[in-house]
């Protein structure tokens, strides 16, 4: 057995794919959720892929105390996940304060207790939303960091300083930023997946309720960009080689490998896709027509945006192995598996 893990976020659509890959891989997890975007059954499913069934509580990250006696609870905790936060950029306009508060708390209370009870490194949840529209591509981590769009977009970057302003004070840890650029898919076994709340804002839950009937028709966001089929371009990266990432990064971390008290990489494919790529690749790998029609331009879209991902193929051995195919067929199971459960 290898190292215990606290998993911050470890219901949530990342978070869970990631227990199983830790647990796959040897790791002893610890996870804590306040349940605020997802369901506690998730716990279940988690036990059903991986044969092993994670610790779990119900806890909020802004919770200090409660966080205080959870690492007390279980001893030995030697390195933290941090997946919780708020994720939805137009709510996060809305409700600034909401984003501020939870995004930025719950980091500083882990943070502030990683010492006290002997964790030694944490991995974060960072995006390739701090790069803004960036001025070369594929991106590197290099790339400086835009002005964010949005007050979520804010949080990633201010949290990413406050790791770097921690260490640099001489905090006895270690840390990871993982850039992800946009997660889709879901388990090849369909036990896990996306929960969207809502209305969906992202593109895949949209395009699988469309196909599926719950929305009438999807709606892709202006054809008139200076990319080649004028639809926007992203890096779209399968939630599984994603988790996998988080794995590898954190036996980086015990292994005390690192080169830097603080690494950043950006977790992507390599390539872009356009959105119109995006449904023709999924009407060819389902076989289900989708209706969709080209509408203006979403406020405070990027044009395009993909990855280069030679640090993480080269640093952390780690590769996106996944064809889109496969992932849009996953996205799509998942979709019908919640028909099948009443779900959605
Ligand atoms: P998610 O909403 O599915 O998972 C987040 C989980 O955190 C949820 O289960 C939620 O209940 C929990 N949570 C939120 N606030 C909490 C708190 N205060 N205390 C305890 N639990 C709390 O989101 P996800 O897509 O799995 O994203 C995971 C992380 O990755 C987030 O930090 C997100 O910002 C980041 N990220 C996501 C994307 C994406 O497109 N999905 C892209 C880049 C970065
Ligand atoms: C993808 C493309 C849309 C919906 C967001 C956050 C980012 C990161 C990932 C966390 C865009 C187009 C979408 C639709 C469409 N999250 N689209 N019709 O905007 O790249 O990134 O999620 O860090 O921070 O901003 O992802 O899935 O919303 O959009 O045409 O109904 O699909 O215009 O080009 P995005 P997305």
């Amino acid at each position: 057995m290898k190292d215990k893990i606290l998993v911050t976020g470890g219901t949530g659509y990342i978070g869970s794919h990631t227990v199983v890959e830790l647990q796959n891989s040897g790791y002893e997890v610890v996870i804590v959720d306040n349940l605020s975007n997802s369901r506690a059954d998730v716990v279940d499913n988690i036990a059903k892929v991986s044969g092993i069934r994670p610790a779990f509580e119900a806890l909020d990250c802004l919770d200090y105390e409660g966080l205080d006696a959870l690492f007390t609870k279980y001893k030995g905790i030697k390195g933290i996940i941090h997946f919780a936060a708020s994720k939805a950029v137009g709510e996060s306009v809305q409700k600034p304060l909401l984003y501020y508060r939870n995004n930025l708390v719950s980091l500083i209370n882990l943070l502030e207790l990683m010492p006290k009870h002997g964790v030694e490194g944490i991995i974060f949840s960072s995006s390739c939303t701090v790069y803004g529209q960036p001025d070369i591509l594929p991106v590197t981590e290099e790339a400086p960091i835009k002005v964010a769009e949005s007050p979520y977009g804010n949080t990633k970057q201010i949290n990413e300083e406050i790791i770097r302003d921690y260490i640099k004070s001489g905090a006895p840890i270690n840390a990871i930023l993982l850039r992800y650029f946009n997660p889709i898919g879901a388990h090849p076994t369909a036990l896990l997946g996306e929960l969207p709340n809502g209305v969906p804002q992202n593109l895949i839950p949209f395009l699988t309720q469309t196909a599926i009937g719950i929305r009438e028709k999807l709606s892709v966001f202006g054809d008139d960009y200076n990319t080649p089929d004028g639809s926007c371009i992203r890096d779209y990266i399968n939630v599984v080689d994603l988790a996998k990432a988080h794995v590898v990064a954190m036996d980086r971390i015990m292994k005390q490998k690192q080169e830097e008290k603080v690494e950043v990489f950006n977790i992507g494919t390599g390539r872009g896709l356009s959105v119109l790529e995006l449904i023709h690749a999924f009407e060819e790998s389902t076989g289900v027509k989708l209706n969709y029609q080209i509408v203006g331009r979403r406020a405070g879209d990027i044009e395009q945006v993909w990855a280069n991902p030679d640090r993480a193929n080269n640093v952390l051995g780690w590769k996106a192995e996944s064809t889109i195919e496969d992932t849009l067929r996953s996205a799509w199971a998942w979709q019908k598996k919640l028909r099948e459960d009443g779900i959605q």
